[in-house]
């Protein structure tokens, strides 16, 4: 099942446990504006090039649309209105005041220079700034784009529309980026495993964690978990996969990611095979690299007791009634990896007040913003008798829901 039609699903049937009615169901689904712009740009040898960009604006009922542009050579419009309706829920879930968008260029990042992609993301921003702003649609970095990207959308804004720090986030800290914006998603599944574990009777220290994915979620999740006292005994990246049940030594791991631009060949470790990953003995799963890799393939072969969604949509619906059989609980990624959204509010909300949060102010407050929405989406389980997925499902469409209504229909 595509990412669309796994989170349309799902969105169903959280709306049937709330009751909705068949027009506002209508109303949520349908994304409120999908946005599709021609970039040319001339290339450093003096030919053009023509690339399709688009953005996909799903719901702003709670607030400015909120969410990542991707530049992928495979960016498919059906799963970047997946992302966009799953922002909406996120932000909701988090109870952060924000809609829900995505967005994305068709290109091959690593194949244009510094320049190109330069030229590019102005030309993107030239074709969209009327669309985005401040009170309206606020970007920020995914996959293939980075604090510079943000940088660069910025300054082309600011030229159409005066200085506006809080049109983007994901900056660099000296363009008015938020201290602790890096490590935020890795921190906030730290926070969520925490409070899971927790209503478990359990506590990160002396549990057995495998992550797949290496990169920017994963690496800061692994290192957060070991100083919590939590083993690390398998990890995966795109170059490979290792394996130590001692604990692998995160610090060192990290230098060798540094200086080998992958986890393959570390010495602290077995090297494994990668397709074995997600079905390594262990208490604790991290999906923290793609979607769709949990499914009806793998699921039945899983060991873990928990499965904390660090990637977005890592799990096939198939899976999820397979591992719900099997008594796997589920923290869903709209809840899991919502620490990175919430810093980006903290950073909206600094650029806005002119006023620097120090890091530890950052920490303390996603920390807060986490465990209140474990207990939110526990809230809703017990009304509604469902899994963690529907609880948060139920809990994000009710409230887009409600603000929805309240807003009225009339024209
Ligand atoms: N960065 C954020 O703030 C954020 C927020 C919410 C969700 N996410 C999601 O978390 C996931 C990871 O994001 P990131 O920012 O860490 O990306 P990243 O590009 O920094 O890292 C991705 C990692 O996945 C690895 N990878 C790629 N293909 C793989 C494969 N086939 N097998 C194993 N590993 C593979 C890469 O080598 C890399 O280590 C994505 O699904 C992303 O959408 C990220």
């Amino acid at each position: 099942m595509n990412a669309l039609a796994a989170t349309n699903r799902n969105f169903k049937l959280a709306s049937r446990l709330l009751g909705l009615d068949s027009k506002l169901e209508q109303c949520l689904l349908i994304p409120f504006r999908e946005i599709k712009v021609e970039c040319t740009i001339p290339k450093d040898d003096g030919s053009l090039a023509t690339f399709i960009g688009f953005r996909v604006q799903h719901d702003n009922a709670r607030g400015p649309m909120k969410g990542g542009i991707r530049y992928h050579p495979e960016v498919d419009p059906d799963e970047v209105n997946a992302l966009a309706q799953l922002m909406t829920w996120k932000t909701a879930v988090a109870n952060i005041p924000y809609g829900g968008a995505k967005g994305g260029i068709g290109c091959s990042p690593s194949d244009l220079s510094i320049s190109e992609l330069e030229r590019l993301t102005r030309v993107f921003t030239q074709k969209i700034h009327d669309l985005i702003g401040v009170h309206t649609d606020v970007p920020a970095p995914d996959m293939g784009t980075n604090p510079q990207t943000m940088a660069w959308i910025l300054d082309e804004y600011s030229k159409f529309h005066g200085y506006s720090p809080a049109v983007v986030t994901g900056k660099p800290i000296d363009l008015g980026g938020s201290l602790g914006r890096d490590a935020a998603t890795g921190r906030g599944v730290l926070f969520a495993a925490e409070a899971l574990l927790r209503d478990h009777g359990k506590s990160i220290a002396g549990q057995r964690f495998v992550v797949q994915g290496f990169g920017n979620v994963g690496s800061w999740a692994a290192q957060l978990i070991t100083e919590q006292g939590g083993k690390i005994v398998a990890v995966s990246d795109i170059t490979g996969a290792i394996k130590n049940k001692n604990g692998i030594d995160i610090a060192s791991l990290l230098k060798h990611v540094k200086e080998n631009r992958g986890v393959k060949g570390f010495h602290g470790a077995d090297s494994i095979d990668p397709n074995s990953i997600l079905v390594e003995d262990c208490d604790v799963l991290i999906p923290a690299a793609l979607g769709g890799v949990i499914n009806r393939d793998n699921a039945k072969d899983i060991k873990a007791k928990y499965i904390v969604e660090a990637a977005n949509h890592p799990t096939d619906p198939e899976a999820d009634e397979i591992l719900a059989k099997k008594g796997v609980v589920i923290l869903p990624d709209i809840y899991a990896n919502s620490g990175g959204v919430t810093v980006s509010y903290f950073e909206w909300v600094q650029n806005i007040q002119g006023f620097m949060w120090d890091e530890e102010r950052v920490n303390t407050e996603l920390k807060a913003y986490m465990n209140r929405g474990f207990k939110d989406v526990k809230d809703m389980c017990k009304t509604h008798n469902c899994d963690l997925r529907m609880g948060a499902f139920t809990l994000g469409v009710n409230r887009v829901a409600r603000a929805t209504t309240l807003r009225g229909w009339e024209a």
